[in-house]
């Protein structure tokens, strides 16, 4: 079987374009994220850029110079709040089932804990199988249920809280 060749690189500006482009793929799907269109292209640079400045933990899946995937963990800005980030991941359709999730995401924690966070917490729809078993198998714990948190195309979605902790208990 041919093999699917990816690289997972930390972010550059260069790539804000193809992060946005990834982003927007997934979220036109409807399913697995929070928004159903990526925010606009200056939206993607500035985050791509402040990231790069705060060192902040954001990675990219690459097949050659196309962005395949991406995975972030953004600290929280307020006081107190500061220990946590949240994260975000996507892969594009047709690269799914590869390990190019596992990869990103163990980059991100990676940084993020070098980075001295001790909890990373995401959100995910409890229909999102795939999503979960990377959490899980990745020492993710499930903290909480929000009960018919969406409401999109006619059908009602739970979400699911689920967190890793580093080091605090
Ligand atoms: C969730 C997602 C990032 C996983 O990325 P991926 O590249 O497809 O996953 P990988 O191939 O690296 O698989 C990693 C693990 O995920 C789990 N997994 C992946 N696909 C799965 C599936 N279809 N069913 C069940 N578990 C699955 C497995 O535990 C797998 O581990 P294994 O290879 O040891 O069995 C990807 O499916 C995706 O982008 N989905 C749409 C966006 C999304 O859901 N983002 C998260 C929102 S909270």
């Amino acid at each position: 079987m041919e093999k699917s060749i990816f690289t997972v690189k930390p972010i550059h500006l260069e790539h804000a374009p193809g992060f946005r482009e990834a982003l927007d793929a997934v979220a036109r799907e409807r399913i697995h994220l929070g928004q159903t269109e990526a925010r606009s292209l200056e939206w993607a640079q500035d985050f791509v850029a402040t990231n790069i400045k705060n060192n902040h933990a954001q990675f990219v899946a690459l097949n050659g110079n196309e962005v395949i995937g991406w995975c972030d963990i953004i600290p929280f800005a307020r006081l107190g709040f500061r220990h946590t980030g949240g994260l975000g991941i996507g892969v594009v359709k047709s690269w799914r089932g590869k390990g190019v999730g596992k990869a990103l995401l163990a980059e991100a924690v990676g940084k993020a804990v070098k980075n001295g966070i001790a909890r990373i917490e995401l959100e995910v729809y409890a229909s999102n199988t795939a999503a979960i078993e990377l959490y899980r198998k990745n020492g993710f714990v499930e903290e909480g249920i929000k009960r018919s948190a969406r409401f999109l195309d006619e059908k009602y979605e739970d979400i699911l809280m689920m967190a890793l902790l580093i080091g605090t208990h």
